[in-house]
């Protein structure tokens, strides 16, 4: 299956994707990386991996989501996706795109969904004072966070841990989620 990364920066869910691929085994190819950062670090890895890869900057786009979108969404089409992974896309979708690939668009998340959607999770998971956090993909709808959950990976929080530290126990188990959840999306 054709599938897109949508991308913002450093893009190492990407990466994890981009090594899932390259199994034999593995349904899924990635037809295109896309950015709508055009200095995001990821697209030179997606390069240098011999990916194609876009940049749709938003901000050619001013007070035009509609526009952008639809942009991405053309290229998506040309390119001949199937399946979107967003893997650290840090823009909001609007309605419009979400419809257009209902139930055809994954996201990952860093924290045990439902619980703390949006930004700073790990931060906020210490603040409360949780004993296990951890990582979700599921299905993109117009909520932010929200959707079908289709995996989630659960790690300890441990004594002494800083945002930075419990961040960096979670990003190991995305980077072994996201690959092991979409082949489960793919294979009937
Ligand atoms: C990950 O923690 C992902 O869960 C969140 O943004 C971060 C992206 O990291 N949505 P990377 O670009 O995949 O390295």
């Amino acid at each position: 299956t054709p599938i897109a990364v949508l991308i913002s920066g450093r893009g190492s869910n990407m990466q994890a994707l981009i090594e899932a691929c390259a199994r034999p085994d593995y349904p899924a190819c990635i037809a295109l990386v896309l950015s709508n950062n055009p200095d995001a670090a990821g697209l030179e890895t997606a390069h240098k991996a011999g990916l194609a890869t876009l940049a749709i900057d938003h901000r050619l786009f001013p007070k035009d989501r509609a526009g952008h979108e639809k942009a991405i969404d053309e290229a998506l089409v040309g390119a001949g996706v199937k399946v979107i992974c967003l893997a650290g896309y840090m823009r909001v979708l609007t309605p419009y795109l979400v419809e257009q690939w209902k139930g055809r668009m994954l996201n990952i998340h860093p924290s045990l969904l439902p619980l703390y959607p949006g930004l700073d999770t790990h931060a906020r998971a210490l603040e409360a004072g949780e004993t296990r956090h951890g990582c979700t993909v599921h299905l993109v709808t117009d909520g932010v966070d929200e959707g079908p959950i289709l995996q989630q990976a659960e790690v300890p929080v441990l004594p002494g841990d800083t945002p930075e530290r419990l961040a960096g126990r979670v990003l190991e188990q995305e980077h072994r989620l996201y690959p092991a959840a979409l082949e489960a999306y793919l294979t009937p």
